[in-house]
């Protein structure tokens, strides 16, 4: 089976292709020759991952999901959140955007977090969401080489290392992303029985 996941990032779609079962192919926009940006307008997770999963609808007429993470800080009363991409502005990239989080957490003691992903999967005329979430805390210094975005400051509950210091495999156990995926995967695969 093939799913249309509303993305132009190859990494993202590789990492969810090492999850899913090997029955589905997942296609990207890029697989539909669609080079077009799907703004991100939305002030919730939710609201962007439904945005993002409806343009293919509107588009294509497929069935198809999307997601959208943010990483939740407590003593930042969740932020950066939904803006966890372009929380240090225009000028905004990995590196920065870790700046900003350690500097912004530098005189807190509360240093827990979590990545929270939604997944928003348009299937067969109806929309449904799936959640996954990951527990644990903003180191003080980056630690780690691997991964993206904000791996090296975020250290999972119970594990002494950032996802910067996992492999991919190892990450996927726990990762946010993955615990939405398999909501989705269980969703599809209860569909076809
Ligand atoms: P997206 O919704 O998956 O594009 O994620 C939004 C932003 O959250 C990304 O640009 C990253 O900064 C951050 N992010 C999402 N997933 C991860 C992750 O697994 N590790 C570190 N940062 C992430």
């Amino acid at each position: 089976m093939q799913l249309v996941f509303a993305t132009h990032n190859k990494n993202k779609a590789k990492e969810i292709q090492s999850i899913v079962p090997n029955g589905i192919q997942i296609v990207t926009l890029d697989d539909l020759n669609c080079t077009e940006d799907i703004p991100e307008t939305e002030n919730t997770l939710e609201g962007n991952a439904r945005l993002k999963s409806q343009f293919v609808v509107d588009k294509f007429k497929l069935n198809c999901f999307a997601d959208d993470t943010g990483l939740e800080i407590e003593a930042l009363n969740g932020e950066p959140g939904v803006y966890s991409a372009r929380y240090a502005g225009e000028s905004c990239n990995a590196d920065r955007n870790m700046q900003l989080v350690l500097e912004n957490l530098s005189e807190m003691e509360n240093r827990n977090a979590q990545f929270r992903t939604v997944i928003s999967l348009f299937w067969e005329g109806e929309t449904h969401l799936f959640e996954g979430v990951v527990k644990g805390r903003i180191v003080e210094e980056r630690r780690g080489k691997d991964g993206f975005g904000y791996d090296p400051i975020f250290e999972p509950e119970n594990c002494g290392k950032t996802f910067a210091e996992m492999d991919l495999v190892e990450k996927n156990t726990l990762s946010h992303r993955s615990r939405a995926l398999k909501k989705m995967v269980e969703f599809l695969q209860n569909q076809k029985n």
